[in-house]
């Protein structure tokens, strides 16, 4: 299809990465080449097998989903049953994947992908943390200049952190590996919490998607019922944020969303602030702005998009 985007997905589902996924695969302007997951919310064993379920849920088992990096590049793992529940996908009882598993790591997947496509075709939309695109870059640094642009869902600024008071956890699981990506001069844009906190599953919304009449549809109801819980009691919000499907509304609707090109650095070595993504939001530095850091969203619109496009799988 004329201007179809074709794009990577790093992924550790988690039910946003869910949601986030098969946005891309109900999309006709999206063209998801591979799916790659890292350890993150859950370990990799169960990040993986939750991103075939998810694939074979939509419909889609014909997706090739590779499994990377089990570990931050440096740091300890940290995981996030909490939100997500012991399986990482809890709330639907989702079946077994028949799906395989691609051979090879997913870092690899990434390299041999960019160094075949034609320049700048290839988007990769990292919703976890950053291990293997840091990974990738340190394989084969050529593949730099050869990725269209990085749109990642991770850090916060005015809004803070959520897993520590200064860093969203994406980046604070793998600090370093964030550090890589945001000084690659890689075009990055960046769905931080400041974004991510104004597109709250409020219950209409969440009906909404149980009334599209689907399988998908009840199963990502059933998926943010239960994901939601934490931020709930924790903001006392109607709904917790959608994150990661962010990522992929502004690919297919950019005009959701607003935001302006900043310096981003990421905190690396402080453990007060470790993972903090300091972002120069009134440009007080002359630091470049290395990153397009979203801040506003029409949140209705997202919304009503994530429903119409639900519809159109199984
Ligand atoms: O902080 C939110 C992010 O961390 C989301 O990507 C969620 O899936 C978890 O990975
Ligand atoms: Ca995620």
């Amino acid at each position: 299809m004329a201007g179809t985007r074709r794009i990577i997905i790093d992924t550790d589902p988690g039910q946003d990465d869910a949601v986030a996924i098969m946005l891309a695969l109900a999309s006709p302007e999206i063209d998801v080449v591979g799916i790659t997951t890292v350890a993150g919310n859950v370990p990799l064993a169960l990040t993986q097998k939750n991103a075939r379920k998810v694939c074979e849920l939509a419909g889609r088992p014909d997706i090739p989903v590779y499994a990377g990096a089990d570990a931050p590049l440096e740091r300890k793992l940290v995981t996030a049953e909490y939100v997500h529940g012991k399986t990482g996908l809890d709330g639907p009882d989702l079946p077994e994947p028949k799906m395989e598993l691609q051979d090879g790591h997913a870092a690899d997947f990434i390299v041999e992908t960019l160094m075949a496509a034609e320049a700048g075709t290839i988007t990769l939309c990292p919703l976890g943390p950053l291990t293997n695109i840091a990974l990738a870059l340190q394989k084969e640094p050529a593949i730099a200049r050869r990725i269209r642009e990085i749109v990642l869902m991770g850090g916060g600024f005015f809004e803070g952190g959520n897993t520590t008071p200064a860093a969203e956890f994406n980046i604070y699981v793998d600090p370093q590996a964030a550090d890589i990506v945001f000084r690659s001069g890689i075009p990055i844009t960046v769905m931080p919490l400041d974004v991510t906190h104004k597109v709250l599953t409020k219950a209409a919304r969440v009906a909404a998607f149980r009334n599209i009449g689907n399988r998908v549809g009840v199963a990502v109801s059933e998926m943010l019922s239960f994901s939601e819980r934490f931020d709930e009691a924790k903001y006392g919000t109607d709904g917790g944020p959608l994150h990661d499907p962010c990522v992929i509304a502004w690919l297919v609707r950019p005009e959701l969303f607003k935001g302006r090109d900043c310096n981003v650095v990421i905190e690396t070595q402080s453990e007060l602030t470790l993972g903090m993504t300091v972002v120069d939001w009134w440009g007080v530095t002359k630091r470049p702005k290395n990153a397009h850091v979203v801040r506003d969203v029409d949140d209705d619109g997202f919304f009503a998009l994530l429903t119409e496009r639900l519809a159109a799988l199984p």
